[in-house]
Order: structure tokens, then C-alpha cells, then sequence
């Protein structure tokens, strides 16, 4: 049954006394869905604001086969993690950020979204009750996907007269099935992830399955991900189809400038702040892919991917392979020493639970 629940602190206490861990074998975790306890749910119509919310056991929803999302794609999704600590608590890594990201990309879909500290509040609620979903220190942690979507109906094109926020969340472990082993890049060269104008910018469900094509077309070559030119010139880098990308060059670091076509990734943003504050220059600009071909480095940023080196790159046949990634390591290890509660979070990006 579901669990009554207000965003009270005494009623997120009453969580912490079960110290037990989920029946999973933790050293087996890659991205794949492992399903847990309880999921959050929150409803408004188009003309309120969200107010109140629960958590529920988590389950099929019910959808009108008229809803927003199902006919028109009005949906947004986040990504973010909890890890759990050695003294059993957790930790969430800028989860206003996403919160964020959601309100601007809900008035790009006119969608009502809920408040920043709505938004934590339900993601802190959704770790606690299902904390033994929570991998131990060390084996993963438990990835949160909050949607927002359109569940009233609609016929005509039109905001759907009704909005649900959801949050689920699934013990995680690596992304990509290489593990941290630097993984492979194919330059897609005939489809395109954005345009100016659209909204390659913001984290709207339909931004995701039209890379699908690409994607299982390379992964049937052996290839890891693809990597997206810009639409306009098909010459400057955009982002990865699962995240952002980074190349070092002469001890300069670059990455694409987001401009409204590339999603303002939250590792994205950190890796920048602390590749400065360990002394790199780091510049947002367009990358012409040239660039990326003559690379010292290049490594991939994401929520689901962390920071992942890349090993090689194939543009119109050609493979440019790269050394073993020194600096993405090195970052790779400040963030996620941040992100366990490892290593002191100077910045003041995380929030304990
Ligand atoms: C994330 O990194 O959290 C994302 O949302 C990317 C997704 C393709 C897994």
C-alpha cells in the first residue's frame, strides 16, 4: 500500500531505521533498470500550481490514451544520484541544478513545474524509501529519473490541461559496458540531434529516441556512442547521444558551447568549475571537428556517465586513437571524491540525506 507521506523531516526519519540492503548483487551493476520499492507522484492541472505530493509503491502508471506526452511528446526528464556514506547516510550531488533545468525546460513546453525544493524534496523523499536500494560505498549508487510530463488529454495540439511529476530510481553501476575503459566514438555524419531554435538545449524526452537510429547502427559496428556535428555547419561538436564532451589540447581544455543545442549538463558545469580551479584554462566555444581529430585528450561528462575517457574516434572512416587520459582520471576521481562524500566538497555541491 502506499506510505503516507507529507515532506516532513519526522515522517523522512521514520526511513532510517531499517539498515538492511535489497537482495542484488552489487558487483554486477551496470545501467540496466533494477526496479525498487516506491516511487513519488505529484499532479496539477494546467491552471494551479503542484502542491502536494506522495510517494506510492512504484508500478505501472495509468495514462489517457489522449495525454500530452503519449500524442505530442510533452515530457522532460532529469538524471541525478544518490551514494550512500560509510556512516549510512546519502548524498545528492547539486540536485537543485536538475531542479532547475526542469523549470526551464518546462516553460519551453508550457508545462507547470514544480518548485525547486519541491523537486528535492520528492528526490530526498524517493533515496529514503528506498534506501536498501542504495548500492553500498563504493558499488554504484541509485540513479533518480524524475519526469515531468503532460498526462491530461488533448486532441488538438495544445499544453495538456493536466501535468504529473514522477520520481523512480534504480541501483546503478557503469554506463557503458566498458567500464571505466575508454570507450569509442563514431562521428555521425548523416542525422543531426538539434537545430537552432529547437531544443537540444533542454532535457525534453523527444530528444532522446531519434538518436536511437544512429546509436544501434555504431553499436552494431562496435562502437561505444555516437557523437552529434552541429545541424548548421556539420563541422563543430555537439554532445555525445548520453552526454557532453571535453577535449584537452595543449594543456587548454575545451568543450561545445552550449548555445541552445547542446543540454547544459550538471557534471557537464562542475567538470568546467574544477578543471579551473586545478589551474587549466577551460574554454566554451564551437569545436571544429579538425580539432577534435588532433586531440592531446578527449573524455565524455554525464550524470549516467560520469566522466568516461575516450579511447578513439572514427570520422568518415577515419580512427584517431588517444593516449590514456591522465587529466580525466584525475577528474573522474575529484568528482566522484565529492559525490561519496570522499573527498571535501569545497563547493558546496552536495546535499546529505
Ligand atoms: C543522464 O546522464 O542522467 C542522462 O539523463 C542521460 C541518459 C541518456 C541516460
Amino acid at each position: 500500500s502506499a506510505l503516507p507521506v507529507t515532506s516532513e523531516t519526522s515522517t523522512l526519519d521514520s526511513y532510517r531505521t531499517d539498515d538492511g540492503y535489497a537482495n542484488v548483487n552489487w558487483d554486477e551493476l551496470g545501467f540496466g533498470l533494477t526496479t525498487t520499492d516506491y516511487m513519488y507522484v505529484m499532479k496539477c492541472s494546467k491552471d494551479d500550481k503542484f502542491s502536494c505530493g506522495e510517494l506510492s509503491l512504484y508500478g505501472n502508471i495509468e495514462l489517457s490514451p489522449s495525454s500530452g506526452i503519449l500524442n505530442y511528446g510533452q515530457g522532460l526528464f532529469e538524471g541525478l544520484k544518490a551514494y550512500r556514506k560509510k556512516n549510512g547516510r546519502f548524498l545528492l550531488f547539486r540536485p537543485e541544478e536538475n531542479a532547475l533545468r526542469m523549470q526551464i525546460g518546462a516553460e519551453r513546453l508550457c508545462m507547470n513545474a514544480p518548485s525547486i525544493d519541491q523537486f528535492v524534496d520528492a528526490v530526498k523523499q524517493t533515496v529514503l524509501a528506498n534506501k536498501r536500494w542504495v548500492p553500498p560505498p563504493g558499488k554504484g549508487s541509485l540513479y533518480i529519473r524524475p519526469l515531468l510530463i503532460g498526462s491530461g488529454p488533448v486532441l488538438g495540439l495544445a499544453p495538456a490541461p493536466e501535468y504529473t511529476f514522477l520520481v523512480y530510481a534504480s541501483p546503478v553501476g557503469n554506463y557503458f559496458k566498458e567500464g571505466r575503459e575508454p570507450i569509442n566514438l563514431l562521428v555521425e555524419d548523416r542525422m543531426y540531434r538539434s537545430t537552432p531554435g529547437g531544443t537540444g538545449g533542454i532535457k525534453t524526452i523527444t530528444n532522446y529516441a531519434p538518436v536511437l537510429k544512429a546509436q544501434c547502427e555504431a553499436k552494431a559496428k562496435g562502437f561505444t556512442d555516437i557523437l552529434f556535428l552541429d545541424s548548421t555547419t556539420k563541422e563543430n561538436l555537439e554532445e555525445a547521444a548520453s552526454c557532453n564532451i571535453f577535449i584537452l589540447k595543449d594543456n587548454v581544455i575545451s568543450t561545445p558551447d552550449t548555445q541552445g543545442t547542446i543540454l547544459s549538463g550538471v557534471t557537464r558545469k562542475s567538470i568546467i568549475d574544477m578543471a579551473r580551479n586545478f589551474g587549466y584554462q577551460v574554454e566554451e566555444r564551437p569545436i571544429p571537428i579538425k580539432e577534435l581529430m588532433v586531440a592531446d585528450e578527449v573524455f565524455c561528462t554525464g550524470t549516467a556517465v560520469v566522466v568516461a575517457p575516450v579511447g578513439s574516434v572514427t570520422y568518415h572512416g577515419k580512427r584517431v586513437q588517444y593516449k590514456v587520459g591522465e587529466l580525466s582520471r584525475k577528474l573522474y576521481m575529484s568528482l566522484t571524491g565529492i559525490q561519496m562524500g570522499l573527498l571535501e566538497d569545497k563547493m558546496g555541491w552536495t546535499v546529505e540525506v
